[in-house]
């Protein structure tokens, strides 16, 4: 078995860089009683490298209160602002409300209490009765785009959290797997940072081919591609829903408002048998590692924050 020390030392060097990267403080605290170990123990490793000065610089863990998570990582940006009123919502464009030329109409949903008892067995068919069911329908065709591999998605189809981006690019068309390029590997330090494994999460994107240019089409083309994504985020049940970016939080919350009005705060998501889950939007990665500015990267670990923090009551 893996040593826990090891583990835990892995674990505080990936958040350590993750937070420098991100440019916000790190100060790791942990909870006691689990493992009797000092922070000086879990960073320091002597036999192979020294502790980061970020890490080295940080005053001991409170060992004996444990402490939330949020507070033991301050971001050096303003609190989130306080809850501004929801942005006006555009009218509801029902992408599920009938058959479309060539597409199958879709069938009742399953009762939501049914749907959330499904077994992993039991939704990885249903995953795979979808998948099917796009390959014949091929809604990508609307947009043309020219790709190599579809990327349907991937994790756990049971995960508490799924995080949505917008499209593939270029090496998610060429792997066939969602987030695998520079944005991916961003969001990946993210989800480390967030204490979360990336193979518990679900990770989709609205669009399942890779568009022109990686320009997202218009919500005309785009739309079709939606219901499919909706019925995999019923399919997993998810407690909290992650976009990353504008297009994506645009076409899932079928809102018009910016950015600046939709992250930082709390939308909700009504999928057709009525659950109903909330959705944190924030920049997108790629967003990010172009406007690398401590604001943004604030910001985005801001979200992330109230999503650890809603997680815990979930
Ligand atoms: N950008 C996205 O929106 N999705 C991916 O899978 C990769 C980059």
């Amino acid at each position: 078995m893996a040593d826990p020390i090891q583990q835990l030392r892995s674990f505080v060097r990936q958040s350590a860089e993750t937070a420098r990267l991100l440019d916000v403080d790190f100060i790791p605290v942990y909870r006691c009683g689990v493992l009797d170990v000092t922070l000086s123990e879990i960073v320091a490793d002597p036999a192979t490298e020294q502790a980061s000065p970020r890490i080295a610089a940080a005053p001991p863990p409170a060992m004996t209160a444990p402490a939330k998570p949020a507070a033991a990582m301050p971001s050096p940006t303003k609190p989130a602002p306080a809850l501004r009123p929801p942005p006006p919502a555009k009218p509801a464009i029902a992408p599920l409300d009938g058959p479309r030329p060539g597409f199958e109409p879709w069938p009742a949903p399953m009762p939501a209490e049914d749907a959330q008892a499904r077994s992993a067995e039991e939704r990885h068919a249903a995953m795979a009765a979808l998948r099917a069911r796009y390959d014949r329908e091929q809604p990508h065709q609307l947009f043309k785009p020219v790709f190599n591999n579809l990327v349907w998605g991937e994790g756990d189809v049971r995960a508490a959290v799924m995080f949505i981006g917008e499209a593939p690019g270029e090496d998610e068309d060429l792997q066939g797997r969602p987030f695998v390029g520079r944005s991916g590997q961003l969001l990946d330090k993210m989800i480390v940072a967030m204490g979360i494994e990336r193979s518990s999460l679900y990770i989709a994107n609205v669009l399942k081919a890779r568009p022109v240019n990686n320009k997202f089409p218009v919500e005309a083309e785009a739309a079709p591609s939606l219901p499919y994504l909706l019925e995999q985020i019923a399919i997993v049940g998810p407690s909290l829903i992650v976009t990353l970016g504008l297009a994506a939080t645009r076409m899932l919350l079928d809102t018009e408002a910016s950015m600046g009005d939709l992250r930082g705060r709390w939308s909700e998501l009504t999928i057709r048998d009525g659950r109903r889950i909330p959705v944190m939007p924030t920049y997108h990665p790629s967003y990010v590692l172009r406007s690398y500015t401590e604001e943004v990267r604030g910001k985005v670990w801001s979200d992330l924050k109230m999503v650890m923090e809603r997680l815990k009551q979930a």
